[in-house]
């Protein structure tokens, strides 16, 4: 295993690139359906870049006791009033939770429990954020910059994309008067 020091996304830009740190992305193309303005979604480009994330998986997929870490870059944008956002998951392993703090830029951490009960948190350079296991979590960007948080997640927690991507969340964050707002 690496040492890891202060993490920070230039570390893993310039040091651990090609070291072990995996590198994904997400197209608008593939967000396809969780906006809600189709005509303002069909007018953007399909390959346009929504994020970016770099992750650190020191250990095994499934691994119990491990931790994994990332940091995601969600890049600027509106889709008619929505903010990009990520896509959004609870949990394979329901009773998983996880740590988001922010880096660089603004955003709005979405999280929504069992009872589809939805409220956000406010992100920024140096807010925490706690999601506890059984809680669906998404980011919305809603400055004009980069918005950059990281995360360390457990290594036995899977993902399950499916049920957010079939029901969404049970509030959108839109832009009303130039503020995030939950509609
Ligand atoms: C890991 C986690 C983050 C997200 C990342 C991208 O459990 O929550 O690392 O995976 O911010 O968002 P999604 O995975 O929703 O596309
Ligand atoms: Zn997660």
């Amino acid at each position: 295993h690496k040492k890891i020091v202060i993490p920070s996304l230039s570390f893993f830009q310039d040091e651990l690139k090609g070291e072990g740190v995996v590198k994904s992305r997400r197209t608008l193309g593939e967000l396809a359906g969780i906006f809600e303005n189709q005509d303002a979604y069909s007018q953007l480009p399909l390959d346009q870049l929504a994020y970016e994330v770099y992750s650190y998986l020191p250990e095994r997929e499934g691994t119990p006791g491990g931790l994994y870490f990332g940091i995601t870059q969600l890049y600027p944008g509106k889709v008619g009033d929505e903010y990009f956002m990520t896509k959004g998951h609870f949990h394979q392993q329901e009773d998983r939770s996880e740590y988001y703090w922010g880096l660089e830029g603004e955003g709005m951490l979405i999280l929504m429990d069992r009872e589809r009960n939805t409220w956000a948190e406010r992100m920024m350079p140096g807010s925490l954020h706690y999601i506890p296991g059984g809680v669906a979590h998404r980011v919305a960007n809603t400055g004009n910059s980069v918005l950059s948080f990281a995360a360390c997640w457990p290594s036995d927690a899977g993902h399950n994309y499916e049920e957010i991507a079939n029901k969404g969340f049970s509030a959108r964050l839109v832009e009303v008067d130039g503020t995030p707002k939950l509609r």
